[in-house]
């Protein structure tokens, strides 16, 4: 009798922390919002500041369509949303913070103009300006256009002013993120030169203009999706290939410091459909505050005939002597204790 109301404490016990354990499980799902509406933020980043992670994405139109004027290559397109905000203190649940950029139906000549490509929207916050700093793609219909667009607020969840796009450094930038370091220094990474090349470039003090220092890197590889992270004071870079909306083989690279040289290692996932990135593409990796070496790894599983039904993958990086991996995995706690 002693040992069966032993064995129901500790069920109990288990079940009650199990309870409280925050399970990411909707990898490649639906994602909800704290509203019950699906979180529309592709191709997105994370900022955290002051408690609260701020998720930012492209806002996907709910209409795809094949522009059938490219023939080089399938140019499926939704119209741009702008750039949407979601927060969060637990990773888990996102509440709706409204659109961070708006997009400008009234001015068909405008960047923002939903018929344009806003993608890869990044913010970081400039301690000194004390300003947040929006950098993201922008995009003829096309693709033809390679700019960096940018953009400022007062407040994490904007509104944000757009200050409006150029081709940092005198060349193309296609997909892109942005790196704050330790030391206050920020920088733009970027697929240049039709994608051959990836540039880092260092900001200005305002982090609003590239200072004119950059570096080429992965000449001639066609990297694309950079998402970059620090730990223990190496820099690393996982891209991926170069096949548009199709998902290919992610690969990793580390650097003694941002502006190089950065090294191509090789493989990062691990487990099903690691060859295909598990289906989906790069877009950011964050560390996760207040827990060390622990960073988490964002995908997007485009779905190119239905673009703003795009999916979600969040996945932790795990750290061994002498390499990274991203393992498969269906669930995982952001308790950081791993299923
Ligand atoms: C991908 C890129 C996406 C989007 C897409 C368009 O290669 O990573 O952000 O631009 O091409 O086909």
């Amino acid at each position: 009798m002693r040992g069966f109301f032993c064995l129901f404490v500790s069920l109990f016990i288990l079940v009650s922390c199990t309870k409280h354990q925050n399970v990411m499980k909707l990898q490649g799902d639906v994602w909800p919002d704290t509203k019950g509406n699906v979180i529309n933020a592709h191709g997105g980043g994370i900022l955290y500041h002051k408690g609260v992670y701020y998720l930012y994405g492209e806002f996907k139109g709910d209409s795809t369509y094949l522009l059938e004027s490219v023939k080089t290559w399938e140019c499926w397109r939704a119209d741009a949303g702008g750039v949407s905000c979601y927060s969060s203190t637990d990773l888990m649940n996102w509440t709706f913070e409204g659109m961070a950029l708006s997009v400008v139906s009234e001015d068909t000549t405008s960047d923002l103009h939903p018929s344009q490509v806003i993608e890869r929207p990044k913010v970081i916050y400039n301690r000194y300006t004390k300003k947040f700093v929006m950098w993201m793609h922008i995009e003829s219909p096309d693709y033809e256009k390679a700019h960096a667009g940018v953009a400022i607020a007062d407040s994490p969840t904007g509104p944000f002013t757009y200050l409006g796009s150029f081709k940092p450094n005198g060349q193309d930038s296609r997909d892109q993120t942005i790196f704050k370091d330790d030391d206050g220094r920020a920088y733009q990474v970027y697929s240049s030169e039709w994608n051959k090349t990836m540039y880092v470039s260092l900001l200005n003090g305002d982090y609003t203009k590239p200072s004119g220092i950059f570096t080429r890197n992965f000449e001639g590889e066609y990297r694309e999706a950079p998402a970059v992270f620090k730990s223990k004071g190496t820099y690393y870079m996982i891209t991926s290939g170069c096949s548009g909306w199709d998902p290919n083989v992610a690969l990793y690279a580390t650097a003694d410091s941002m502006l190089g040289e950065w090294t191509l290692k090789g493989k990062i996932c691990t487990g099903k459909d690691a060859d295909s990135t598990f289906y989906a593409q790069s877009t950011f990796v964050f560390p996760v505050t207040g827990k060390k070496q622990t960073f988490v790894a964002m995908f997007d599983r485009w779905n190119k005939t239905d673009l703003d039904d795009s999916r979600y993958i969040w996945l932790p990086i795990t750290f061994h002597r002498d390499s990274l991996e991203i393992a498969w995995k269906e669930e995982w706690s952001t308790d950081f204790k791993m299923n």
